[in-house]
């Protein structure tokens, strides 16, 4: 099956990255892109999977959608855009970015707590039959980091969750809500990094891929580390950051990583 418009013909002009370890220095910071919202994404990551894992016109579907990041890029990419959030700022911030564009209206976006069944269920409807559909093509998700960036005080925000074991309880239960509706044989992809919590490194990452190998049919396709972008070396504080890694006993955390699955 056919899942994306790459034309191997032209092989060698093709700028998808296939290696699996990915260093993106400079954030592509064009057209709607901006880095209002902690904990964004750089552009460059949706734009490679979105290539990579659908054709123009299919449906990306994101539970956490932040600032819109991958909703930019399926209007730059030409694809369909659904996306959920709980944080109504964000809701009101995509607006105001997308409420003067006349050109593109494949989108849909709502305020949704993507733990509660009944509501995501209600907002897939309202979006299939928008787009007179009944399947995503592709999933990116890109949970909070457990409790490391607070988003919002809603007590559902996940990023409110400080126990592991509920934090991968809700994870799954977001991953049931949202999984059933991938057309099978398609891709979604995980975007987490790992943290310190108690003085100890929490496995972040490798606990919700576990949760997902665990609980659902799935076939791994990619571990892909990723580089995190020099925030504190650009805010100059490169130095203290290093000195008290030296001083105590923890390395700097300098990679994330992208999980890619394949349904079915
Ligand atoms: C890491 S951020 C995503 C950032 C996004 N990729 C971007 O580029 O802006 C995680 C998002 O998950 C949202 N979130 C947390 N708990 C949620 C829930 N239960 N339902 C829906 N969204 C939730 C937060 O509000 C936050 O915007």
């Amino acid at each position: 099956m056919k899942y994306n418009d790459l034309d191997l013909e032209k092989w060698k002009e093709i700028d998808i990255n296939v290696d699996s370890l990915w260093l993106i220095n400079e954030r592509d910071k064009s057209g709607k892109h901006t880095n209002i919202y902690h904990g964004n994404f750089i552009p460059q990551i949706p734009n490679q999977l979105i290539r990579r894992f659908t054709k123009k016109n299919e449906i990306v579907f994101e539970p956490f959608m932040g600032s819109g990041t991958t909703l930019f890029e399926c209007e730059n990419l030409h694809r369909k855009y659904i996306g959920f959030d709980i944080n109504p700022e964000m809701i009101n911030y995509v607006n105001t970015k997308m409420n003067n564009d006349i050109f593109y209206k494949d989108y849909y976006y709502s305020l949704c707590d993507v733990t509660k069944n009944i509501k995501v269920k209600k907002e897939i409807k309202a979006a299939f039959d928008k787009f007179k559909t009944y399947n995503f093509h592709f999933i990116l998700m890109h949970p909070p980091y457990l409790d490391i960036i607070k988003f919002t005080n809603n007590k559902n925000d996940l990023s409110n969750i400080k126990d592991i074991s509920l934090f991968k309880k809700k994870f799954i239960q977001v991953c049931k809500n949202c999984l059933p509706y991938l057309e099978d044989g398609r891709y979604f992809a995980l975007v987490i990094g790992d943290i310190y919590k108690n003085r100890e490194v929490i496995p972040l990452s490798f606990y919700l891929f576990n949760s997902i190998k665990e609980n659902f049919e799935v076939k791994l396709k990619g571990i892909i580390i990723k580089n995190i972008e020099g925030n504190r070396g650009k805010l100059g504080k490169g130095g203290i950051w290093r000195y008290r890694a030296l001083k105590s006993d923890y390395y700097l955390f300098k990679h994330e990583y992208i999980f890619v699955f394949k349904k079915g």
